[in-house]
């Protein structure tokens, strides 16, 4: 496991753009595992000035998104599909048909576990699989439970996740209290992960997470026994691995 820590959080964000750059660059036909939430908006911002730019060209790459709630279609402004329409897809030249993300309107939960699981698996899998970190641990939406959960599932939302989530919708009372994710084998079979933090929220859980023991009650734990993994982040996010295993991190600011 690599950690990079950068002081800003525009530092960890082009950090963590460059990783993905470099696969795309290595492999223009790249399957890039994508994430949304707050913290990729940077990464994703660079990308797109990349792109823009002529460094970079997406037009070969396949996407696959972690996830997506369910019971919200993708013209809703908190969907993860217009998230990403937002934040990247409509500001590179990926092609619609080349990228995927569950779909939150399927109401037969088995069949739209099992679609997905196939999309993933003949896509061969994630090259680089982004991640974000939820404060109780979870990765994509796989949230704290007894044991790990391989396949694509339909996950009942922890009330910290709704919780965090609140911030982007109206009321807490509009969070949808189901989603749709990816689950530990699709993340473990990626051929590399990048995992991206910021901000001292995350210090705590992203200490646990990395150096605590390996359960399903942290599932980004589980990322220790992934044999290529990245981590960026900003100095915040660091503040408790910095001081507990000073040696742990490289520093690039
Ligand atoms: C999003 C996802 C989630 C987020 C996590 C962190 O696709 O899978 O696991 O990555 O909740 O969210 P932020 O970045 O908003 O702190």
């Amino acid at each position: 496991m690599k950690i990079y820590g950068g002081k800003t959080y525009e530092q960890m964000s082009e950090k963590a753009a460059s990783v993905i750059a470099a696969q795309v660059i290595e492999n223009p036909r790249s399957v890039l595992g994508l994430a949304t939430g707050s913290t990729p908006i940077g990464l994703y911002g660079f990308l797109a000035k990349w792109y823009e730019e002529k460094y970079l060209s997406f037009k070969e790459c396949k996407t696959v998104n972690l996830d997506e709630y369910c019971g919200i279609g993708p013209d809703h402004d908190q969907s993860y599909a217009y998230f990403m329409r937002e934040n990247l897809f409509s500001k590179i030249d990926i092609l619609p048909e080349n990228t995927n993300i569950p779909n939150g309107l399927n109401p037969d939960a088995a069949a739209e576990c099992a679609r997905y699981d196939k999309v993933i698996e003949d896509l061969g899998y994630a090259d680089v699989q982004l991640l974000g970190l939820g404060n109780n641990g979870h990765i994509g939406f796989n949230e704290p439970a007894p044991a790990f959960v391989p396949g694509v599932n339909h996950v009942k939302l922890t009330d910290s996740t709704i919780n965090a989530n609140a911030r982007f919708f109206a009321s807490r009372e509009e969070v949808p209290k189901s989603a749709y994710t990816m689950g530990i084998k699709g993340i473990m079979n990626a051929k590399k992960v990048l995992l991206v933090a910021n901000g001292t929220g995350k210090a705590e859980i992203l200490e646990k997470a990395l150096f605590g023991p390996v359960t399903p009650e942290v599932p980004a734990s589980v990322l220790q026994l992934h044999r290529d993994v990245v981590v960026c982040a900003d100095e915040a996010a660091l503040s408790v691995i910095a001081k507990k295993h000073p040696d742990a991190v490289e520093w690039f600011r």
